[in-house]
């Protein structure tokens, strides 16, 4: 498959637009590792302009590029496929929500950040989007390492850090209500909340970049460190990691798909008008880190 990939445009400080992806064409190797160098590389890549994959189609290309996390067991999704994770404010006919999430801003995060095997990549499929669809944002987390002062480079590489959704959960008309009410429905009474602790620095497993791993919206508290210094600390990091030069800003367009390196960026979005739907199909695969 001959794909045409080029850099995004307006000084993005990532990402790379991809054009020419046939997904009903099974992905050869050549192509793969095309793509495989590209996200390294770029980090975000948006492939626009081909036809909508079917949900087979989009969990093959995903299988091509790693193991597939189950995203919406857990979530208890009635999707068609584990690996596709609805991510939408629709609601079925009888009132029950269909995917996670409402049309609340999401705050930076990464992927899967809050379990042992977090997101290595992860994928966004745009399948029905609002008149004035919410943007969705990427900051470079391997340019955020590299450009902070080698002193506080040295004392982040000997920490770790506590990941959890319990914020999340806990905040009745937020993004995990969803599935706190499918829970409720299968007679689960108080569902465990994951967490994980993983180190402050993680080193990419292909490219070998360190990465800034935390997020504002996800990590919780610096391990062995007393609260008040730990949320500081946090506060500095997330404020560096975000600043607008490492920050890419997504406009949706129907059909895109964005893949995105889910260790070496964070992402957030926008709010949007509740009265209108938004569908995405979202996916990762799952790595160990260290
Ligand atoms: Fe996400």
């Amino acid at each position: 498959m001959e794909l045409d990939i080029t850099p995004l445009p307006d000084n993005a400080p990532l990402g790379a637009m991809v054009r020419g992806w046939d997904p009903s064409e099974p992905l050869d190797d050549e192509t793969r590792d095309h793509i495989a160098e590209a996200l390294a590389r770029y980090r975000v890549l948006v492939f626009r302009g081909q036809p909508q994959p079917t949900d087979d189609e989009l969990v093959g290309f995903v299988q091509r590029f790693g193991d597939p996390i189950k995203g919406s067991e857990w979530f208890r999704n009635a999707g068609n496929l584990p690996e596709i994770l609805p991510v939408t404010n629709i609601r079925g006919r009888d009132g029950v929500r269909l995917g996670v999430e409402g049309a609340q801003d999401l705050e930076w995060h990464a992927d899967y950040s809050y379990v042992a095997t977090p997101a290595k990549m992860s994928f966004l499929n745009a399948v029905e989007l609002p008149a004035e669809p919410p943007r969705t944002y990427f900051s470079d987390m391997v340019t955020a390492f590299e450009s902070l002062e080698p002193e506080l480079q040295d004392k982040l590489r000997g920490l770790r850090a506590t990941h959890s959704i319990a914020n999340y959960m806990a905040e009745p008309d937020r993004q995990f209500q969803a599935k706190v009410e499918r829970d409720a429905a299968a007679g689960v009474e108080a569902p465990p909340i994951p967490e994980a602790e993983h180190p402050v620095v993680v080193r990419h497993p292909d490219t070998g970049n360190e990465i800034l791993y935390v997020s504002r919206g996800i990590t919780r508290q610096i391990v062995g460190m007393a609260k008040p210094e730990s949320s500081a600390l946090l506060k500095e990091l997330h404020l560096h990691a975000t600043r607008p030069e490492r920050v890419y800003a997504h406009d949706w367009e129907l059909g895109d798909l964005v893949m995105f390196d889910a260790l070496g960026t964070l992402h957030r979005r926008d709010s949007w008008d509740p009265t209108q739907r938004r569908l995405m199909r979202q996916l990762s695969t799952a790595c160990a880190i260290s």
